[in-house]
């Protein structure tokens, strides 16, 4: 379930775990992103496994654990693998990794994925900044009684990712030579990939790519007051005129031929976040 009775137990137990702790910025690594982890320093690795009662991903192309550590300078928690709805878990659990990371003290929060490209513009091997969202599960994390610690019960969506975040990215990525696009990220509960009419009713309603994560979360991180940039890997295009089949195996390896644009990216952003 997640209440916040299970949180906070999870943060003591990541205190005990790692008493030198002080992170300033969270990391959520996506599919095939889980490499940016080799280059934290001083990295103490904690299995969601040690955790007792924390969701663990069911999916193989997710490692679980938490990191420790710290990325270009900055103390860092990094979530190296995450759990999804289409794995049966509920959207308590599917936040329950970035309430733990605010909870440690994380006022930030970089949340990566791997997603389809919808907007005929893009290729795929491409990255995309997050500019907003579209949540379409039907689901909130924030169901139910509202714990007040955490935020208000009708917490604010007008700017999910924060501005001076995706300007600071913008200016990164073009200092780096990385080509960095701007869209809007939709989610779908999944696990099954689209057909071409909801590719063509999801491009329809403003969406630029689509993925199966990442908007519960940021929907938690946003009631708890972090501020959130957003970064796709898209990994296929995804048109309704000339779908092509999308296997795990073509995504995964994908999101891997990006992940070392998206590593250089996030190691420059975050000194300056
Ligand atoms: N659709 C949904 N999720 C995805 C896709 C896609 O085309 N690619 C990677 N994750």
């Amino acid at each position: 379930m997640q209440n916040p009775q299970d949180v906070q137990r999870h943060v003591d137990a990541l205190r005990e775990l790692c008493p030198q702790a002080a992170p300033r910025m969270a990391l959520v690594l996506g599919t095939g992103l889980g490499t940016l982890a080799d280059a934290m320093e001083d990295a103490v690795r904690i299995p969601y496994a040690s955790l007792p009662g924390f969701p663990r991903s069911t999916t193989d192309s997710h490692a679980g654990c938490f990191l420790l550590g710290s990325l270009s300078g900055v103390p860092v928690i990094c979530q190296q693998g995450r759990c999804h709805l289409y794995e049966g878990y509920s959207p308590r659990d599917v936040c329950a990794g970035v309430r733990v990371m605010r909870g440690l003290g994380a006022a930030g929060l970089i949340i990566t994925n791997a997603a389809g490209a919808l907007n005929p513009r893009f290729d795929a091997g491409d990255l995309m900044l997050v500019t907003d969202h579209i949540n379409a599960t039907g689901r909130s994390p924030l169901t139910g009684r509202n714990c007040e610690a955490w935020g208000p019960r009708f917490p604010d969506m007008s700017a999910p990712y924060d501005a001076d975040f995706q300007r600071l990215a913008l200016r990164k990525a073009a200092e780096l030579g990385i080509r960095l696009e701007r869209g809007v990220y939709l989610c779908t509960p999944g696990p099954q990939l689209e057909t071409p009419a909801e590719t063509r009713f999801y491009r329809a309603a403003g969406a630029d790519a689509v993925g199966m994560s990442t908007v519960l979360e940021v929907i938690a991180a946003r009631h708890m007051g972090m501020r959130v940039l957003g970064l796709s890997c898209l990994t296929n295009k995804n048109l309704p005129d000339c779908m092509a089949e999308a296997t795990l195996e073509d995504i995964i390896a994908s999101a891997n031929s990006a992940a070392d644009a998206l590593g250089r990216l996030i190691r420059a952003v975050l000194p300056d976040m």
